[in-house]
């Protein structure tokens, strides 16, 4: 019989290219037998001559139909494939073929819409289907990613097993948690990508007042990453910004951050973030400055024409005016606001969609595994189960940590503007942090105008009910 003909694989998988390779691999080597497909079946050939001591838990399947016959009844199916119109089409083809209790999980970075949708779709046919979003890029899958599954929690349980097991662990727990029904598990993987946008945009704001304000080297900037890399902001994102600001460029000889292009693409899904956040008038706007910096920054021309017409701002900061504790501090300031936000969105999200969702749960997954991995996660947990359904940056212990850093902030904010230097994520997260402890702002001004020109009525600081000014009637 040949490979493939089998039925003894625990769990099948479909896709491996950078993400799925891994992940199969990581299952594989956790103990459970795997059934892999892929569309080019050199690759599939490939990846089992490369699997080493894993090759026999692999079974390798060069059709749909070997796939499905190689996999222990009743089935899970992972697919590992571009996000979109793709996860349609391979659900199509390979659930004409499956059993009604064979479940598919699609584990790529679905819009949780789409994940809704498809939810919605197989529950009306009474077939079993997961979406998981999957954190952690290739060495995650590989090592242990943090995994955040939504859909039927029967659903759930029946993976559950194999997904804990394959997951980061922090402190012995797994990174594998079930978020809610439909598309939870793909929107707080939105959300996780939303801040890992933002997360990596302060730090490379801050990077930029360092080179350009500073005028730091790329290795003295790689030793003050790697110095707060053992305080608040021990991260994975500044452990590898210590990494890539010392490493040499093996063509030019010098550091190799110098010749790469300061031009970055988006995916989508920190798009999406910014879009749910106001869709749901839950303002995520340290996020929503790291996704318009990134559009920004792919508009090299526009911004050379910029440059040419205006000149570059002096960029150098005045002597004293910033030193690197400030930015350090700068930098736990910024991320507790976004983190604030990002969880402020889920609460939103979880309240608009019927999520429930478990937001100290949230936190603990997010502790391990993934890109935003880092120790102030685990005290975000904490805050989180203390503090239910308040600002993050109220609870005792950020309150007392932004209390003590929000002048950092400004004073990096104010610094960088008078040097024309940009640090829009920073500046939004000051701003959020500034309205958020206001107690009246000038909204009042918008009211009277709503109401000059639209009859909107308004609401008296002194009075119950609607009311209108004694604007002029022409
Ligand atoms: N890369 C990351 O760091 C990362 C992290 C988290 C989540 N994700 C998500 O994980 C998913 C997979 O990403 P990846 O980086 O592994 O992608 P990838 O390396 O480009 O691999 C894509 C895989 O999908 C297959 N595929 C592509 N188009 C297909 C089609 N029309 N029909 C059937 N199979 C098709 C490819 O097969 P062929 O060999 O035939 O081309 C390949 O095996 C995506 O949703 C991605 O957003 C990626």
């Amino acid at each position: 019989m040949a490979l493939g003909e089998e039925a003894g694989a625990e769990i099948g998988l479909i896709g491996l290219g950078t993400m799925g390779a891994n992940l199969a691999l990581n299952i594989a080597e956790n103990g459970f037998p795997i059934a892999v497909f892929n569309r080019t079946v050199e690759k599939t050939r490939r990846f089992h001559a490369a699997a080493g001591v894993l090759a026999d838990r692999v079974i390798p399947c060069e059709t749909l139909e070997a796939f499905v016959a190689a996999l222990k009844p009743p089935r899970a199916i992972i697919l590992m494939v571009p996000a979109g119109e793709t996860v349609d089409r391979q659900i199509a083809a390979v659930r004409s073929l499956l059993s009604r209790d064979d479940l598919i999980v699609d584990a790529g970075n679905a819009n949780f819409h789409d994940t809704d949708r498809r939810d919605a779709e197989a529950r009306q046919l009474g077939l079993p289907f997961l979406g998981i979003g999957v954190s952690g890029g290739e060495e995650g899958a590989r090592r242990g990613p943090s995994i955040m599954g939504g859909g039927p929690r029967t659903c759930w349980d029946r993976v559950a097993a194999i997904l804990e097991a394959i997951a980061a662990k922090y402190e012995g727990s797994a990174c594998a948690t079930w978020m809610g029904a439909g598309g939870a598990g793909h929107f707080v993987k939105t959300v996780h990508n939303g801040i890992e946008y933002a997360d990596m945009q302060m730090i490379a704001e801050v990077y930029g007042i360092m080179r350009d304000g500073l005028v730091m080297t790329p290795p003295a900037i790689s030793d003050v990453f790697a110095s707060w890399n053992n305080g608040p902001l021990k991260s994975y994102l500044i452990e590898i910004s210590a990494e890539v600001s010392r490493a040499q460029d093996p063509v030019s000889g010098g550091p190799v951050l110098d010749v790469i292009l300061d031009r970055a693409g988006q995916k989508g899904t920190g798009r999406w973030t910014a879009i749910e956040a106001q869709h749901l008038a839950a303002p995520a706007t340290t996020i929503e400055a790291a996704v318009a910096a990134r559009n920004l920054s792919a508009r090299l021309e526009e911004r050379m024409s910029g440059q040419a017409i205006f000149g570059a701002a002096p960029q150098r900061l005045e002597a004293g005016a910033v030193n690197v504790e400030m930015l350090e501090q700068a930098l736990v300031a910024g991320k507790i606001v976004c983190y604030a936000q990002g969880f402020g969105l889920l609460a939103a999200a979880s309240q608009a969609y019927d999520w429930s969702l478990p937001l100290p749960d949230i936190a603990r997954v997010w502790r391990a595994g993934c890109i935003i991995r880092s120790s102030m996660l685990n005290e975000m947990a904490g805050a989180l189960a203390d503090n239910p359904g308040r600002n993050l940056m109220f609870a005792a212990h950020f309150a007392e940590q932004l209390k003590q850093t929000q002048e950092s902030l400004r004073r990096v904010v104010a610094a960088s503007s008078l040097a024309g230097l940009p640090a829009p994520a920073l500046a939004a997260a000051l701003s959020y942090f500034d309205t958020m402890r206001t107690g009246r702002l000038t909204t009042n001004l918008v009211q009277a105008q709503r109401d000059f020109f639209g009859a909107h009525s308004f609401e008296r600081v002194d009075m119950e009910g609607a009311h209108h000014g004694p604007w002029r009637k022409d």
